[in-house]
């Protein structure tokens, strides 16, 4: 059984200050409960070494928002994995369509930096999704499609417990849109099967897909209730602790 995985993605938001006290905050509210799915938390980069802090005797996890492809050099402005290992970084969210979409992320390079992750033994959430123009022309699958075959094409099916995919329809991102249930798993269904077509059925199955856009406390049951959602990557919801931990709540009840 594939265990839930609740992430935040905080975006450009929360400088150490405010990371510190709102990753204070999500500890305490968890603190001597349990959780039996996983949670983690996605800061900018110069607030991670706090949230990492913050959540020592947790059991939050913490990730990156990108990373590059190299380990280090003359590369300004761009982070390696060892740095991210070093910092006890678990996760790292690659190829976002706010990357895809302001800093033209190719297919090739997000392919690259799964590879390299991977590699690196940090677990890459990958994201995928359409537009609105092309949700509206009905071509969801085919861009979901290329986007998604890109990077198994270049990756070893071996890989297929540590690989997480992020279904992220753009026009639902931040927008207060959200897919509906249906349309969620569908795409799901889809990303899993295209998954045994490349890889395998059994590496399938173990692939985690998130769902992100516009997560929230009220439509999150009926999300992760769908037979092949498997968490959540949140923005909006996860810069307040109370809505957050309301989320990691409804993962708890939500059995599959
Ligand atoms: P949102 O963002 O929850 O604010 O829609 C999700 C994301 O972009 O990962």
């Amino acid at each position: 059984m594939r265990k839930l995985l609740i992430a935040g993605n905080w975006k450009m938001n929360a400088g150490p200050t405010e990371a510190k006290v709102l990753a204070d905050e999500m500890a305490e509210m968890w603190k001597s409960k349990d959780f039996n799915n996983e949670a983690l938390i996605c800061p900018p980069y110069v607030s991670l070494p706090f949230v990492v802090k913050s959540f020592r005797d947790s059991f939050f996890k913490t990730g990156a928002q990108n990373v590059y492809t190299e380990d280090n050099g003359a590369f300004t402005g761009e982070i390696s994995t060892s740095m991210l290992k070093e910092l006890t970084c678990d996760y790292v969210i690659i190829g976002h369509s706010e990357r895809r979409e302001y800093f033209q992320e190719s297919d090739e390079f997000i392919a690259s930096k799964v590879v390299k992750s991977l590699n690196e033994s940090i677990r890459p959430i990958l994201c995928v999704g359409e537009k609105l123009e092309e949700r509206k022309a009905n071509d969801q699958k085919t861009v979901v499609g290329t986007q998604l075959k890109a990077v198994l094409s270049q990756v070893d099916e071996k890989h297929a417990e540590d690989f997480v995919v992020a279904y992220e329809p753009v026009w639902a991102i931040g927008t207060g849109e959200t897919a509906s249930p249906e349309q969620a798993q569908e795409m799901h269904a889809f990303i899993r099967s295209l998954i045994a077509e490349n890889w395998s059925p059994d590496a399938a199955d173990k692939v985690r897909i998130l769902y992100g856009g516009s997560m929230k406390p009220a439509n999150a049951e009926e999300l992760l209730s769908q037979k092949d959602v498997d968490g959540g990557l949140i923005g909006g919801a996860s810069l307040k602790a109370g809505s957050f931990s309301e989320i990691m709540a409804i993962a708890e009840q939500t059995t599959k």
